[in-house]
Order: C-alpha cells, then sequence, then structure tokens
C-alpha cells in the first residue's frame, strides 16, 4: 500500500463537517467585514515567493516546495497566501478600483517542515488581505476580524499579542542598535542568531532556543525606535482595540517570520496546543505591492491555520454543531416497492429533503437497522400493500409514531414535522 506524505493529513468523511463548520464561519465572518473571496493558483513562479516572502525567511530558505516543471520554469507550492493575493492584485489592476479592496481566502499553504502536533508540511489558511488603506482604523478591523472568527470558534480565551516593527527607516536605527547589543553575546547564541546577526538582526528576538531568549530579553525595545509617523499609528491602533474593549498585550518581541512586515504585527496565542501556540498571524506590509511591481499601496492581514484552530479546539472542549443525519430512509422490500423508494428518495431530494435509499440490497430488517446507524431522523416503508394503494408508512424514529400517507404526501409531511 502506497501510504500518506509526512505532514499531510486525510479529511474522513465523518470529519469533514467540522471543517465545513470552519470554513463556513470564515465565510460569515468574511461577510459580515464585507470582504470578498479570491482564489490564486496552488503554485506560482518561485520568483514571488523570494521577492515576497524573503529569501532570508525559513519559510522560502528552507521550505518551500520548488520543483521545474516540464518547460523548465521553476515553480513552487504556494508556503502562504499573502505573496499570491498581492501579485492578484497588481495583476488584474485592482489598484484601479475603489479603495480599500478588501479581500479573503481559504487555502491549502505548503512548507516542508518537521512535521509534529499543529505543524504540517500541507496546511490550511483562512486569510484576509486589506489593500489601500494607512489608517489604524484598518489594522484594527482586521483585527477585529481575526477575533470575531476565534470568538465564534468558542476560542475567545486566545490571547492577542501585537506589537510594531516600525517603517524602513525607524528599522534602520533599531537594526544598528539591536547589533550593538548582540554584538558581545554572538558568542552564547546559537548558530541561526549569529546567521540573522548580519542578515537581519530583529529576527534574533524571534528564536525559540533558551539561550537566545535570555539574551534577547535583555535587548533594546523596538518601541523606543519608533519615529513618530510609525508611534502615533502604534498609539492609535491600540486606543481603538481598548475602545472596542479587546484586550491585548504589548510584546516587543513578535517580530514574525516573513520579511514583508512594517509597523503593526499581532498574533493569537495559546498555551492549549504546545510549542505551537500560534493560531493566527498577521500585521501590516506597506511596501509588498511596490516590491512585486504594483504602485505604492499600504495593506494589512492575518492568517489563521486551520488545522491548528482544530487541535486547539479538541484540546480545549470547543464544541462543533452536531453532525448534520439524513433526514429520511426510504425502505422497499421487492423490486417494485424498492423501485417505488427508490423514485420516492429521489423526490425528496429534488425538493431539498436529505434521503437516503437501499443501494446494497438489504433486507427490510437490515434496512432498519442501516437507517438506525445512519441516524436517520425517519424510516418510510413502502410495502406491496401501501404500493398498491399509492401509500407509504412513515416512522419517527425517535419517538416511534408511524403513519400511513400517500407518498405524494411524503414531501408536505416532513416538511411539517422537521
Ligand atoms: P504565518 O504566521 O506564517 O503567516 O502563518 C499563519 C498561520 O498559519 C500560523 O499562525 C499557523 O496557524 C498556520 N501555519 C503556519 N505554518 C503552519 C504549518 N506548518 N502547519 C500548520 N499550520 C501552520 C502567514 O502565512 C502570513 N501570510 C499571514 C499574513 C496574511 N500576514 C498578512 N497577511
Amino acid at each position: 500500500m502506497i501510504n500518506i506524505p509526512k505532514g499531510t493529513k486525510d479529511v474522513l468523511p465523518s470529519q469533514s463537517y467540522k471543517w465545513q463548520y470552519i470554513e463556513d464561519t470564515a465565510r460569515d465572518v468574511a461577510r459580515v467585514f464585507n470582504l470578498k473571496e479570491i482564489r490564486t493558483p496552488v503554485f506560482e513562479h518561485t520568483e514571488l515567493f523570494k521577492r515576497g516572502v524573503g529569501e532570508g525567511t525559513d519559510v522560502v530558505g528552507k521550505e518551500m516546495y520548488t520543483f521545474e516543471d516540464k518547460g523548465g520554469r521553476s515553480v513552487t507550492l504556494k508556503p502562504e497566501g499573502t505573496a499570491g493575493a498581492v501579485r492578484l492584485f497588481v495583476e488584474n489592476g485592482l489598484s484601479s478600483t475603489p479603495m480599500p479592496v478588501k479581500t479573503y481566502y481559504i487555502t491549502p499553504a505548503f512548507r516542508y517542515e518537521r512535521p509534529q502536533a499543529g505543524r504540517l508540511r500541507e496546511f490550511h489558511q483562512f486569510g484576509i488581505e486589506v489593500f489601500g488603506s494607512e489608517s489604524a482604523e484598518t489594522d484594527a478591523e482586521v483585527i477585529f476580524a481575526a477575533s470575531s472568527f476565534l470568538g465564534k470558534l468558542g476560542l475567545s480565551g486566545t490571547r492577542l499579542e501585537i506589537n510594531s516593527i516600525g517603517c524602513r527607516s525607524c528599522r534602520a536605527d533599531y537594526n544598528r542598535a539591536l547589533r550593538e547589543y548582540f554584538e558581545p553575546r554572538l558568542g552564547d547564541m546559537c548558530e541561526t542568531c549569529r546567521t540573522r546577526f548580519s542578515s537581519n538582526p530583529l529576527r534574533m528576538l524571534d528564536c525559540k532556543e533558551e539561550k537566545c531568549r535570555e539574551i534577547s530579553a535583555g535587548a533594546p525595545s523596538i518601541l523606543d525606535y519608533l519615529c513618530p509617523d510609525c508611534r502615533g499609528h502604534f498609539e492609535r491602533v491600540k486606543a481603538l482595540l481598548e475602545e472596542s474593549g479587546l484586550a491585548f498585550t504589548v510584546n516587543p518581541c513578535i517580530v514574525r517570520g516573513l520579511d514583508y512586515y512594517t509597523r503593526t504585527v499581532f498574533e493569537f496565542v495559546s498555551d492549549a496546543i504546545g510549542a505551537q501556540g500560534t493560531v493566527c498571524g498577521g500585521g501590516r506590509y506597506d511596501g509588498l505591492v511596490e516590491q512585486l511591481g504594483g504602485a505604492h499601496t499600504p495593506a494589512v492581514g492575518f492568517a489563521a491555520g486551520i488545522e491548528r484552530l482544530m487541535l486547539l479546539m479538541d484540546n480545549i472542549g470547543a464544541k462543533y454543531p452536531e453532525e448534520p443525519k439524513v433526514t429520511v430512509y426510504v425502505a422497499g422490500m421487492d423490486e417494485p416497492t424498492r423501485a417505488a423508494a427508490f423514485s420516492a428518495a429521489n423526490r425528496l431530494r429534488a425538493d431539498g429533503i436529505s434521503a437516503e435509499a437501499d443501494l446494497m440490497s438489504r433486507s427490510l430488517k437490515a434496512q432498519f437497522k442501516y437507517a438506525d446507524k445512519l441516524g436517520a431522523e425517519y424510516v418510510a416503508v413502502i410495502g406491496s400493500d401501501e404500493l398498491s394503494e399509492n401509500e407509504i408508512t412513515v416512522k419517527n424514529m425517535e419517538s416511534g409514531k408511524s403513519e400511513r400517507i400517500k407518498i405524494n404526501d411524503l414531501y408536505a409531511y416532513l416538511k411539517k414535522e422537521i
């Protein structure tokens, strides 16, 4: 037997209602925030992610599924949704439509990571990207959308942590200060931090190694290096969150693992899912549209990992709605009554009622047993007696109440009952 690739997961028929619930919830949040769905290809030119996400990031440097197609082009399975969304925005001239352009997506994403609980090689994201507005209100709206999504899933206990990593000009001063701080301590830090020291010292704050975290704890804070504009923007974002009663903590160590961020960055974090505690991450990326060939367009967004959300929901016992069951099982006994049952089931389906009929040539007793396993609310039986009168006996499986009615009245009868 050929097994599923490492780090990927099947969705089984008994579990798919959970996925549908999370996706429906995401779409409902998108609807109330007036976000429009976008869909981008699963693969893009490798260059898009190199330029968009950043060559120095783990995602691009170590984790991409990159291959040459038969035409000799280097393509990559999308490791995240933002770069593709920006390409879509630029390539389709959305900058000439009224701003802001508010979008969302539900997409698979691929990263060659070491699989563990909450970390997969193929995973799924619900993400939103809002283009064209620099205002702090936009950051706050995006954070509210994420919070509302988590709240609807029963995950309102998830912690919101925010930070501002400033713009290019404040970051230059800050990087200088970081290098000054880290340089004499580099000998005690991990290999990765030593590489980041020259490429992107900000990312040293993100290191999970205990010894590096201890050193980073004493590092200068980005918040002391924000320029007046970035500081004002961050103060306004915080004020808007406070005004609406959304609790958060400022964590100057949140820098995010992708290169495109500017100003606001945020994460929703939980302690209930082990090391991979971030269920949702995002922030502002004011330079990316321009970097990918568009006109200067500020933008902000987030993505939440669906598998990670599911893990969290399981771990804290958050409830899914019950799996929908089939409404009615229509049973027959011999060839003519089975044919009548088959056609009655089809008519019900055409009218929008979920119905099953026998596909396994089971005896009547076995059909009842199977209907019970399915959790059918009703079993409707057509015996020879009933068929000669165009009738059907409908049994409510919960109450045990049974009634004989005209087959033609079955839809109206069930409609009244359910
Ligand atoms: P990210 O933090 O790389 O950001 O990923 C967002 C979320 O995707 C994570 O918080 C996590 O829930 C989920 N995730 C990431 N990697 C994995 C994995 N290997 N297995 C399972 N889940 C995972 C982004 O992707 C940005 N594009 C978010 C964004 C949108 N920023 C602005 N707009």
